[in-house]
C-alpha cells in the first residue's frame, strides 16, 4: 500500500496497520516522506485519533527512531518533568533548582514552543550564555555542577519527534492525544529517568479542554511510562487562565526568578510545589514532609542558589538585569467595570508568541521581549479603565492594534462574579473524577 493510501484510511477513520506507523515514523525521521504527506498523516491522526495499540505502536516507534540514555542505570535518583502546555507555565524552571536544592536531582530533555504556548527551552534561551545542547556526557556534568539540568532534545533523541514537532506548530496538528502521548513519552522513554512527574493541563488554554479529556490524556501517559518500569504521576491542573502573570520567554525566566526569590505569582509557586512534592512521594517521601522541606528551602534562599548553579553550569549569566526588556509596552484596560468571569487563555498565548515569544514558521527567530502580562485573575473585580494586560514588544514588526483588540477579546466580563472558580490542582489521575464539571 502507498504512503498516500495510508492518509486516507486515517482520514476515513480506520486503523492504521503496524507497518503504516513504522513507514510514518521512519519517513520522518529519515526525511524519505515529503513533508505534505507527513503533515496530511498528522492531520488525519489528529482528526480521527488513534486506538491505544496504534499509540503504543507509535510511541515506540518515535522511542526507537534514536538513542536511549537510560538514565536510571547511571542516576537512580534522578526525576524528571513534563507538562502537556499551557501558558504563563514556568513550572519548569521553579521545579528543578527547588527539587535540587533538598537533594533530589533533575534532568529534563525539554521543547520549544508549540502551537500556543511558550516553550522551556525558548525561555532558557532568553538568558545569555544558556546552552541548552547537551549530550550525554554533557548532561552528566551538568548533574554534577549543578544537580539540575534542563536540556534540549538532542538530534540523537526521539529524532522523529523533533521533526513532528515542528511540524505540528506550523500545521494547527498539536491538540491530539495520540501525538502528545507519543511525542512526551518517546522523550520521556529516551531519556530513561527512573521517576517522572507529568502536569497535565485542562481547561482553555490547554491542548484538551476538558477535565475529561484531560484525564484521559494523564491516564494514557501514566499507562506508557508504567509499562515501561517507570514510576510515574500525573497531576491534573487548570489552565483555563494563564498560570503566572508573564506569557513569553525573558518575562516568564524573570517569573520564575521571583517565585525563588520568595515573591512573584501565588499559582505558579503553588503548582510547582505540588509537583515538586510528588516528585518527592514517588521517590518514597512522606507527602507533609516533602512540603516543609521545598518551603523551607525556598524561605532560605537555598532553591534560588540552586538556580544559580543550574544557570551557570549551562554557561547562562543569572544576572536578572540581564535578560531582554520590552522597548514598547501597550496597556489593553477594560471598557467596562465587571469582574472576570473567563479568560481566553490560548488567544492570550497566540498574542504572545506573534509578539515574540514563538514562530509562525520553522525558521523563524524569537523576539526574547515580546510577550504579555496580565493583570488579573478570575474573579477579580475590575473597573472600566483598569488595565487587563499589556502587550510586551521587542523589534519584531507587529499589527500593535490587532493584537490589542485580541487581548482585550481575551477577557470576559460580567456582572456577577463567577459561580465557582476552578481548583488550581484537581489531583492525580485516580483522584479526579473524569466526569466532574468544576467549571461550567
Ligand atoms: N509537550 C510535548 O513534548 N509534546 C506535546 O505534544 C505536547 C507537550
Amino acid at each position: 500500500m502507498s504512503f498516500v493510501e495510508a492518509i486516507a484510511r486515517k482520514r476515513d477513520g480506520l486503523p492504521l496497520e503496524r507497518d503504516d506507523i513504522r513507514r510514518f515514523v521512519g519517513g520522518a525521521t529519515r526525511g524519505d516522506l515529503p513533508v505534505e504527506q507527513l503533515a496530511a498523516m498528522l492531520m488525519a491522526i489528529c482528526c480521527r485519533g488513534m486506538s491505544a495499540e496504534e499509540t503504543s505502536w507509535l510511541t515506540d516507534d518515535m522511542l526507537r527512531s534514536g538513542e536511549a540514555w537510560d538514565l536510571a542505570a547511571s542516576h537512580p535518583t534522578v526525576v524528571d518533568k513534563h507538562s502537556t502546555g499551557g501558558v504563563g507555565d514556568t513550572v519548569s524552571l521553579v521545579l528543578a533548582p527547588l527539587l535540587a536544592a533538598v537533594g533530589v536531582p533533575v534532568a529534563m530533555m525539554a521543547g520549544r514552543g508549540l502551537g500556543h504556548t511558550q516553550g522551556t527551552i525558548d525561555k532558557l534561551e532568553a538568558i545569555p550564555g544558556f546552552d541548552c545542547d547537551r549530550d550525554r556526557a554533557g548532561l552528566d556534568r551538568l548533574l554534577e555542577l549543578a544537580g539540575a539540568a534542563i536540556i534540549a532534545q538532542t538530534a540523537d533523541i526521539a529524532p522523529a519527534d523533533r521533526r513532528l514537532y515542528a511540524l505540528r506548530d506550523v500545521t494547527a496538528s498539536v491538540p491530539s492525544l495520540p501525538l502528545i502521548v507519543g511525542s512526551i513519552m518517546s522523550k520521556k522513554l529516551a531519556l530513561g529517568a527512573a521517576t517522572l512527574v507529568l502536569d497535565v493541563k485542562w481547561g482553555r488554554g490547554a491542548f484538551r479542554t476538558t477535565v475529561a479529556e484531560a484525564h484521559e490524556l494523564a491516564a494514557a501517559l501514566r499507562r506508557v511510562a508504567r509499562d515501561a518500569g517507570v514510576a510515574c504521576e500525573a497531576l491534573i491542573t487548570d489552565m483555563n487562565q494563564p498560570l503566572g502573570s508573564a506569557l513569553g520567554t525573558a518575562s516568564e525566566v524573570r517569573a520564575a526568578v521571583a517565585v525563588l526569590q520568595g515573591e512573584g505569582d501565588e499559582s505558579l509557586r503553588e503548582v510547582s510545589l505540588r509537583l515538586a512534592e510528588q516528585a518527592m512521594v514517588l521517590r518514597g517521601a512522606d507527602p507533609a514532609a516533602a512540603r516543609s522541606s521545598l518551603e523551607r528551602v525556598l524561605a532560605a534562599g537555598d532553591a534560588m542558589a540552586a538556580w544559580i548553579r543550574m544557570v551557570e553550569a549551562h554557561g547562562g549569566d543569572p544576572d536578572p538585569d540581564r535578560l531582554a526588556r520590552p522597548s514598547r509596552t501597550v496597556e489593553v484596560v477594560a471598557e467596562r467595570a465587571g469582574f472576570l468571569t473567563g479568560v481566553a487563555a490560548t488567544d492570550l498565548g497566540r498574542v504572545a508568541v506573534t509578539a515574540g515569544a514563538g514562530r509562525s514558521r520553522l525558521d523563524e527567530p524569537l523576539d526574547f521581549a515580546g510577550g504579555v502580562r496580565v493583570h488579573c485573575r478570575l474573579g477579580d473585580r475590575v473597573e472600566r479603565g483598569q488595565p487587563l494586560a499589556t502587550l510586551e514588544l521587542g523589534e519584531r514588526p507587529v499589527d500593535e492594534t490587532a493584537l490589542c483588540s485580541r487581548i482585550g477579546a481575551a477577557f470576559e466580563l460580567g456582572d456577577d462574579p463567577p459561580a465557582t472558580l476552578p481548583a488550581l490542582v484537581l489531583g492525580t489521575v485516580d483522584e479526579v473524577d473524569p466526569g466532574a464539571r468544576p467549571h461550567p
